[in-house]
């Protein structure tokens, strides 16, 4: 194989087989499309060459900066392919929730700009989105970026309706699989995919998997944030299931050990959501077949296939992986883990609302300490609050109470959600006097209460 240029080398990526003694499905061929082995790392690749290929000529004649709002993997292609051209690139995002990303962007040359999400209030007068006002400064007429818009841009489901899909039916002998699974994170692969997969064959049976409720897997979204998604469309989708962390973790390693594929957390994903899916509907088809063969027929029936996307790659989430998984790193397993709080536990969380947080913080001066990032503490918080993020929180708590108990604290989040948990959790660790805002600094804010500015 040669090339003339690395974007040439985007696409064709293996089908692999993934051996029956591995998943114990049987009746399902079950494949792995190997989104991993893109140049750039992962299934981006392909929708950020289709979306960013047209512009790049002009953006060159006019010295445009490449923009993308993006934490991962898009952006990581992207500012390979502006660095190409000759073009700077700025990744936009909420926050950079892992570092060895965030390390790759900077050493490929990428601008970072962290805005806080709306759900950190920046400043909590104001109800637009940081993001969304920046997403619609970018998408104005006359704007000086070249805006690739992921989120929003149908050159990013093509790119799978192109490709991705279309080998995947040439690598399956011109059929379509029984059923298709990805995750979901712009919903641009998992789209573009379904559509191709269903004009072969409308039988096919598609499955998004998002990541639990109030869980975390890099490069996808959760159950509550996918239909804020430009490209999303529930009809694509036959079910749509959702995947703890953990799950990924442990699909991962099945993968990694087991089958010599090198995915990271959303391959794992995918991977431990397709057998979960799949088991029941093994067994019917084990136990209609043992009918069938007992009666006239005798016939063990069709095997059936499927197929899941492996998008990216273990190397980036090695850090990822030893927060919630030291033991794998020869470390002492996680303590105090607000994970591992049941829903019992939480929503028995001490709070306060608003009018007797007031009156507290008059009377006995608790430790007020506010989770949310820098940028919306500094616009406006409660006057004396400290602000330790969540996920340096997170850290602290590991290591045992961070607070004397005889300190009141007062915890301070968003929406009180957050809060709440490290509250439960802290009660849990023995601390006798810490308590969660009710409602966050949203309901301190619509409570008419002080907030001050640094
Ligand atoms: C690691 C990872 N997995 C899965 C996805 C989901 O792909 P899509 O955006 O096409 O839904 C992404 C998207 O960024 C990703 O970075």
């Amino acid at each position: 194989m040669r090339y003339e240029s690395i974007t040439e080398a985007i696409g064709n990526t293996p089908l692999v087989r993934i051996d029956p003694a591995v998943h114990g499905l049987r009746h399902i061929d079950l494949y792995a499309k190997l989104e991993l082995l893109n140049p750039f790392g992962s299934v981006k690749d392909r929708a950020a060459w289709n979306m960013a290929r047209p512009g790049l000529a002009a953006a060159a004649e006019h010295g445009s900066q490449v923009v993308e709002l993006s934490s991962g993997n898009t952006a990581k292609a992207l500012a390979v392919i502006a660095g190409m051209h000759g073009l700077p690139f700025k990744s936009v995002t909420n926050r950079m929730r892992i570092p060895e990303i965030k390390d790759l962007l900077l050493l490929l040359g990428a601008d970072i700009e962290e805005l806080p999400g709306q759900s950190e209030c920046l400043d909590p007068t104001n109800t637009e989105d940081p993001l969304t006002l920046f997403h619609r400064e970018l998408s104005e007429p006359g704007s000086s970026y070249l805006h690739t818009d992921q989120y929003f841009n149908p050159r990013n489901t093509e790119a799978h309706a192109t490709g991705t899909g279309p080998e995947i039916v040439k690598d399956l002998d011109g059929r379509a699989p029984d059923w298709f699974v990805a995750c979901v994170g712009t919903a641009g692969s998992s789209t573009g995919v379904a559509r191709v997969l269903r004009e072969h064959d409308p039988r096919v049976r598609v499955v998004g998997l998002v990541a639990a409720k109030s869980d975390f897997i890099p490069g996808i979204r959760t159950l509550d944030e996918v239909h804020e998604v430009g490209l999303f469309d529930p009809a694509t989708y036959d079910t749509v299931e959702s995947v703890g962390s953990d799950e990924a973790i442990e699909g991962m390693l099945t993968l990694a050990r087991r089958c010599g594929i090198l995915a990271g957390p959303t391959g794992g994903a995918a991977y431990y959501g397709t057998v979960r899916h799949l088991r029941s509907i093994d067994e019917e088809l084990t136990y209609s077949q043992s009918v069938e063969s007992d009666g006239e027929t005798g016939d063990a029936g069709p095997r059936r296939s499927a197929v899941f996307i492996v998008c990216d790659r273990i190397e980036s989430y090695l850090s990822y992986t030893k927060r919630r998984r030291p033991d794998l790193f020869r470390q002492p397993p996680r303590r105090n883990d607000p994970a591992d709080l049941t829903d019992a536990e939480v929503a028995a969380a001490p709070a306060v609302d608003v009018p007797d947080a007031r009156k507290w913080i008059e009377r006995d001066r608790p430790l007020v300490v506010d989770l949310r990032s820098p940028f919306a503490y500094a616009a406006l918080h409660i006057e004396g609050a400290i602000n330790i993020v969540d996920q340096l929180f997170d850290e602290l708590v590991r290591g045992g109470l961070p607070f004397s108990t005889r300190q009141p604290v007062l915890l301070v989040c968003p929406v009180g959600e957050q809060s709440a948990r490290y509250a439960a959790l802290l009660t849990r660790m023995g601390h006798p006097e810490v308590r969660s805002l009710s409602g966050g600094v949203i309901a301190w804010r619509d409570a008419g209460a002080p907030l001050v500015r640094d």
